[in-house]
């Protein structure tokens, strides 16, 4: 008996070390607080609410990649978040986003749903996979764009489905034709994020839709086409 409490208590011990090894821990660091931009972060948005947001986004990212196991998705054992009195509206590098203040402070409308949208954006970057550095660009903003609508964050400033001039003209262009080539095949995108892991070749259309993406655009803008 004595014995069997041991084991269970070892057992336990393993799984919560385990546990502590697969999660993700996440920080929010604000170095512009003493700017009018920083000051509106704590008052509209504040780092208990973007903590929750990178733990939330994390979680739908996986789902929406199919990650389903660790082995899927890259090892990171942090995601570090600022808020940088600096122009422009964000990017990632590493396990770093970087969130102007400026950006917030300019922002008129709900800030808090934009700073959400902008955050799902950023933290795909963390989690897609590039290609080994091969993929287009557009592709890639448009994939994290992609991944903001289907959470349900696009802004009304986007283009409508339809709109633009190329397939990887990128972020809400890219991403309102990647969401009319995953509604030709459920998982799509999450399939070419898969194979972007090690490469990239515009052949991954045909591979999983069986025509290639200059054939994909014209289908596209031709089911949108309206008499003017
Ligand atoms: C989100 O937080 C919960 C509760 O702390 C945790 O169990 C879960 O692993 C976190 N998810 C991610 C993706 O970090």
């Amino acid at each position: 008996m004595a014995n069997l409490m041991v084991l269970i208590f070892s057992s336990l011990a393993i799984l919560s070390a385990i546990r502590g090894i697969l999660a993700v821990d996440y920080t929010v660091t604000n170095t512009a607080a003493n700017t009018a931009g920083g000051a509106r972060f704590v008052r509209d948005i504040g780092v208990q609410y973007s903590l929750q947001t990178m733990n939330a986004s994390t979680g739908f990212i996986w789902r929406t990649f199919q990650q389903t196991t660790p082995a899927d998705r890259k090892t990171l054992q942090r995601v570090n978040l600022f808020i940088d009195d600096m122009d422009g509206v964000a990017y990632a590098t590493g396990d770093q986003i970087h969130v102007s203040a400026r950006y917030i402070q300019g922002y008129s409308g709900d800030v808090k749903r934009e700073f959400t949208g902008v955050l799902y954006h950023e933290m795909t970057h963390i989690w897609q996979w590039n290609g080994n550095g091969q993929a287009p660009g557009g592709l890639i903003e448009g994939i994290a764009d992609f991944v903001r609508l289907k959470a349900g964050y696009a802004p009304s400033h986007w283009v409508s489905p339809g709109q633009g001039d190329r397939w990887d003209q990128g972020y809400d262009v890219t991403a309102r034709f990647l969401d009319y080539c995953n509604g030709l095949r459920n998982g799509f995108v999450a399939e070419l994020n898969k194979k972007m892991r090690s490469g990239y070749s515009n052949n991954y259309f045909v591979e999983l839709l069986g025509k290639t993406v200059d054939q994909l655009w014209k289908d596209y803008k031709a089911k949108y086409a309206t008499a003017k």
